[in-house]
């Protein structure tokens, strides 16, 4: 089972922050960040991820109002993590391919081969104002989205392994023959010109995606080495799961060289019933103005003029999260939801699977989910920082590894050797 830690800080839940156990001072907090890191690779985790968009303002979700730009703060937890892949979110709307491919393959080398890219297309349109931008409709955000990653790849394979040879007696610093320009001319992005990075340990950052969408769907089985999904039903897990690794054959794949990892919100107590009450306590710290903006963002409508006690409303079609709106309402349907208990839902976990218990009740539904082909591992969404991770390290992670669910320490140093991935040849 592979493990991931989603770092949203002071914490998932919309009332996290508010709870005895959330760190909140100083923010935004780096001894935080390096506790949670430590904390991961203690736990032997696989990676440590950061999510990112660009909005801010009074209403958004804690979490997001104010944070350390991804890159910026993973580089910094290369120097005190040895092993921990480092995985952050890239916007292929909002960046360059060259800036994208500079950073990732720099912080390859800064780790010593232990960088992830998430790759995404920035689905709310609030993120176009700060770059003064139109936001670009869901179809065109991912025609730009798979020609951006395949002018990285091309940029990442500029130099050969072996180019920088650095021969004092012959007076060879790199070995001729060593480059190939890149040209790459698309409909939206043109590079000329290589890298001015060797090429990096892993080759290329592990790849993530995470749009589940049709056009998501179909980039993750081309490109993507790990793929993050929202699920909250085995059944429906089960047959994403599968569409996935049909997918991926139909590129040429292996079904094992893409990874399905979908998010989870566990509630860990020592007890079922302190799990409860912990989860009851983050129910009662809930900013309603917050957790009405981030459940709007979720279903693409303003939800606040609807009544809160009436079944959750018809929607129009969303072009911002198609998949994650989708998934929310088929909830809602299934479970005969009302708006009210959605929204509780989407303050908590925003659609990802919801578990309260201990570290024994959490661990079994886990293998249950790994065992059933629904995942190959999951994205840990602590409800806050660093309480709930701590504990989730403490109490549920000794079981996945009593059950030899989940390796009892790592027996490589990059984030692919971790996930059990090739790394790629060079493409002439
Ligand atoms: C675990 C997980 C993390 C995500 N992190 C981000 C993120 O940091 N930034 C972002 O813009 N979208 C993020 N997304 C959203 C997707 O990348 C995608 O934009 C969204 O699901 C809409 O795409 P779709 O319509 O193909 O589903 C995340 C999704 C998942 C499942």
């Amino acid at each position: 089972m592979r493990l991931g830690v989603f770092v949203q800080t002071p914490g998932h839940h919309v009332g996290g922050w508010r709870h005895p156990d959330a760190v909140v001072d100083g923010w935004p907090n780096l001894a935080l960040m390096k506790h949670i890191a430590a904390t991961a690779e203690r736990g032997k985790f696989d990676m440590f991820f950061l999510g990112d968009g660009f909005a801010t303002g009074y209403g958004e979700h804690p979490s997001t109002i104010g944070k350390f730009e991804p890159l910026t703060l993973l580089s910094a937890l290369a120097m005190t993590t040895s092993r921990l892949g480092l995985a952050a979110t890239g916007s292929t709307t909002y960046a360059e391919p060259y800036q994208i491919a500079r950073s990732f393959a720099s912080l390859d080398h800064l780790s010593g081969g232990r960088a992830a890219w998430n790759v995404v297309t920035t689905a709310y349109s609030k993120s176009a104002a700060v770059f003064g931008r139109q936001h670009p409709p869901h179809a065109e955000r991912y025609a730009m989205a798979e020609e951006f990653v395949e002018a990285c790849r091309i940029l990442w394979d500029s130099w050969a392994d072996d180019a920088f040879i650095a021969d004092k007696k012959a007076g060879t610093f790199v070995r001729p023959g060593s480059l190939n320009v890149p040209s790459f001319h698309g409909k939206y992005f043109t590079v000329e010109g290589g890298l001015n990075v060797p090429r990096s340990p892993q080759g290329h950052p592990v790849l993530i995606q995470a749009g589940s969408s049709g056009p998501g769907q179909a980039l993750a089985s081309r490109i993507a080495d790990v793929v993050f999904t929202a699920q909250n039903d085995l059944t429906e897990a089960q047959a994403f799961y599968r569409t996935v690794k049909v997918q991926v054959a139909g590129f040429g794949r292996g079904a094992d060289e893409v990874l399905v990892m979908p998010g989870v919100f566990p509630v860990v107590g020592r007890t079922t019933g302190e799990a409860q009450e912990i989860f009851a306590e983050l129910n009662r710290n809930i900013d309603t103005a917050q957790a009405f903006t981030v459940l709007s963002e979720r279903l693409g409508s303003d939800m606040s003029v609807h009544p809160l006690d009436e079944p959750v409303p018809d929607l129009p079609e969303t072009e911002h999260l198609k998949s994650r709106a989708a998934l929310l309402i088929e909830m809602a349907r299934r479970e005969k939801l009302t708006l009210r208990q959605l929204y509780y839902r989407v303050a908590a976990a925003r659609g990802h699977l919801l578990l309260i218990g201990t570290g024994a009740e959490i661990a079994d539904v886990l293998e249950t989910w790994f065992r059933a082909g629904a995942a190959d591992g999951f994205n840990v969404m602590p409800p806050f920082f660093p309480g709930q991770f701590d504990a989730f390290v403490a109490e549920v992670v000794p079981h996945l590894q009593e059950r030899g669910l989940f390796r009892a320490d790592y027996t490589g140093t990059t984030l692919r050797d971790h996930l059990g991935l090739k790394r790629p040849a060079r493409r002439s």
